[in-house]
């Protein structure tokens, strides 16, 4: 599907600029996870796209977001078609960059019957974000009113992203995966950070009982801007700020596969607050869409458009708790 909207329209949208990875998923279907030095003889294997900023671009956008996406990918017989899977989910692609003599990254990944997963990932042409390509992409920042970044691009590059947006007053949301220690003068700069228990106990510098998980969203606001959602898998997840502190269920699903479940709760959840709405509804919003993502294989293939979360609001009854975006 694409979607084409006026240059009117275009003005009043809010722009998300995502700055991540992008990766070709190998995925390999197994009865468990493999133990070190175990083979699986039946696996099911299947090729999807992702990549935690492709994903968290695409989520953003197929919840109604207008966004940019900065990447690089490789010149092989993928970039094309990523290219074209990014506008065909309405993102600006201006920015992608096809690196000569460069391999796109590439995720190997077990996923387990009960959903789990494991990955290992070849970065290839993400790690060539950096330097002198960073210059180009800065003025899109200045212009736009949330950045989202993850960990999955170099290191550097991230932490200087930060502090440019921070000078010129872009909202920041950091999703700190694959789970990395952020220095504290980086991270309240931060406006939203979103993470998981592991990442949370990486950036906490220690090991966390998470039956108090507001207590542990609590200590890590004193960190960071202005709001801190911890996930919790099934349990669904809290949100600290100063204003509020809220937990929120999660939705019973079948679970197939939980691949790009977190990319997707963030794209989604930043699609409607960089909007204005209620952080409590933004957050129950990014639920039902993680939800329905984690009933599917594969990554970006997973991810739900606006339209398929509202329905299964509706299914759920729950429309008169979310205040929908169109
Ligand atoms: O967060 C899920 C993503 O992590 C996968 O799509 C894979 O590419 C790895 O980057």
């Amino acid at each position: 599907m694409v979607i084409y909207i006026s240059n009117d329209e275009m003005e009043k949208c809010k722009k998300i600029v995502v700055v991540g990875s992008t990766n070709v998923d190998l995925i390999a279907r197994v009865s468990h996870l493999p133990e070190p030095g175990e083979t699986i003889g039946d696996a099911e294997y299947c090729l999807s796209y992702g990549g935690k900023g492709a994903n968290q671009a695409i989520a953003a956008a197929r919840s109604g977001g207008h966004v940019s996406f900065i990447s690089c990918l490789g010149d092989d017989a993928y970039a094309d078609t990523l290219i074209t899977s990014f506008v065909d989910s309405g993102i600006d692609v201006d920015y992608i960059q096809k690196c000569v003599r460069h391999s796109t990254g590439i995720a190997f990944i077990f996923v387990a019957e009960n959903g789990e997963n494991c990955i290992a990932v070849a970065p290839g042409a993400n790690n060539l974000l950096r330097g002198e390509r960073m210059d180009t992409i800065l003025p899109v920042i200045k212009e736009a009113d949330a950045l989202v970044l993850q960990l999955e691009i170099p290191y550097e590059s991230v932490i200087s992203l930060i502090e440019y947006a921070h000078t010129v007053d872009t909202k920041i949301i950091l999703n700190p995966a694959p789970a990395k220690q952020i220095p504290s003068y980086i991270l309240e700069k931060v406006d939203i950070l979103i993470l998981n228990e592991t990442e949370a106990m990486l950036i906490a510098g220690q090991s966390l009982d998470f039956s108090e998980p507001i207590g542990i969203a609590r200590s890590l606001l004193r960190r960071v801007g202005q709001v801190v959602i911890l996930t919790l898998g099934a349990k669904g997840s809290v949100i600290v700020s100063d204003e509020m502190e809220k937990q929120i269920p999660s939705y019973v699903v079948n679970t197939v596969d939980t691949t790009g479940a977190g990319d997707t709760f963030c794209g989604a959840f930043v699609a409607q607050w960089v909007e204005g709405v209620d952080l409590q509804d933004c957050v129950q919003f990014a639920t039902a869409a993680a939800a329905l993502s984690v009933t599917r294989i594969g990554a970006q293939v997973s991810i739900p458009y606006q339209k398929e979360v509202i329905e299964y609001y509706r299914l759920l009854d729950l429309q008169n708790t979310y205040e929908i975006i169109l």
